[in-house]
C-alpha cells in the first residue's frame, strides 16, 4: 500500500464509529432547517459527502422524506446503512458510494441539497458549480465551508491553512464564489466553536488516546496532523471556523 492510501485508510479508521466525521451540531442544524423556506410536500433531499450520515439521518427524520446520501467511502456508507436501520429510517435513506462531483442525476431533481464539511474536497466554488444543475427551482442548498472570520489573520493560522487547504477564503470570498456558481446567498450562519469540541474533536481525541502505541510511521503522521489541527483551533477559533451558506439557485443560470 502506498503512503497516501495508508494515510486515507488510517483517517477513515480513526473516524469510523464516530457520530460525525467533521464539525457540526444537531441542534444547530435543526435551527437552520426551521429557518428554510417551505418545500413541496415530500421534498427530494441529498446529503453530499455524508460520511456515516449525521446529516442524512437528521434530514430523513425531520422531513420523513427520501434522502440520497452520497460518500466516496464504502466504510462510512455501510455505517450509515446500519445507523438508518437502527433508527427505523431505512425506508427514507438511499446510501450510495459515489463521487459527489460526478453525479449523473436529472437536472432539477433535488429540493434540498445538504453538505456539511465536505465541499472543500472539490473546492467550494467547484462543488457549488457541479451541484447547481441538480437543484430544482425553489430549491435550497445548505453547504458548510471552512471560512476566515476576520481580515486580521495571524501568520500561524494563515501558514497552516495555506499548506492544508489553500482554497480557504473569507465569508465575503465565499459569497462571491457562490454567486459565480449561480446562487443567491440567502443567509450565512457560523457553527459555534463549542460544537467542534463537543461533537467532533472531543470524540476524536478520545479515539486518539485509545490508539495502540505501536503505530506505523504513516499512522503517526495522521495522529500528529490531527493533534496539530486541534491545537490550532484551540488557539484561533475566533479567526476561522465553519460557516453554513444557505443558497438558492439563480434561475437565469440554468
Ligand atoms: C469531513 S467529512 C464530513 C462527513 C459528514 N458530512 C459529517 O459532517 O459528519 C467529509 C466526507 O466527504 C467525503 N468525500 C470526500 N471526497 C468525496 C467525493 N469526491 N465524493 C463523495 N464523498 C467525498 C469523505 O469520505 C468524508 O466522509
Amino acid at each position: 500500500m502506498d503512503d497516501q492510501t495508508e494515510y486515507i485508510d488510517t483517517l477513515i479508521a480513526l473516524h469510523r464509529g464516530l457520530d460525525r466525521q467533521g464539525p457540526g451540531d444537531i441542534n444547530f442544524a435543526r435551527q437552520l432547517l426551521r429557518s428554510l423556506p417551505p418545500f413541496p410536500p415530500q421534498p427530494r433531499i441529498a446529503d453530499l459527502g455524508c460520511g456515516s450520515g449525521a446529516g442524512a439521518l437528521l434530514l430523513a427524520e425531520h422531513y420523513q422524506s427520501s434522502v440520497l446520501a452520497v460518500d466516496a467511502s464504502a466504510v462510512f456508507i455501510e455505517e450509515l446503512q446500519t445507523r438508518a436501520r437502527a433508527a427505523g429510517l431505512e425506508q427514507w435513506i438511499t446510501a450510495i458510494v459515489a463521487d459527489m462531483g460526478q453525479l449523473d442525476w436529472p437536472q432539477g431533481s433535488i429540493d434540498l441539497l445538504w453538505s456539511e464539511g465536505a465541499a472543500y474536497n472539490l473546492g467550494f466554488e467547484q462543488a457549488l458549480s457541479r451541484w447547481r444543475p441538480l437543484l430544482a427551482e425553489g430549491g435550497v442548498a445548505v453547504v458548510s465551508e471552512l471560512s476566515w472570520f476576520t481580515d486580521a489573520i495571524p501568520a500561524q493560522a494563515w501558514d497552516y491553512w495555506q499548506a492544508a487547504y489553500p482554497g480557504i477564503g473569507s465569508e465575503a470570498d465565499n459569497r462571491q464564489r457562490a454567486k459565480r456558481a449561480g446562487y443567491r446567498v440567502v443567509a450565512t450562519s457560523r457553527l459555534p466553536s463549542q460544537a467542534w469540541w463537543a461533537n467532533y474533536y472531543g470524540p476524536l481525541r478520545s479515539r486518539l488516546n485509545q490508539l495502540n502505541p505501536n503505530l506505523s510511521s504513516v499512522a503517526q503522521t495522521v495522529v500528529q496532523d490531527t493533534e496539530a489541527e486541534m491545537a490550532l483551533f484551540q488557539q484561533f477559533s475566533d479567526v476561522y471556523g465553519y460557516t453554513f451558506y444557505i443558497l438558492s439557485p439563480e434561475v437565469e443560470h440554468r
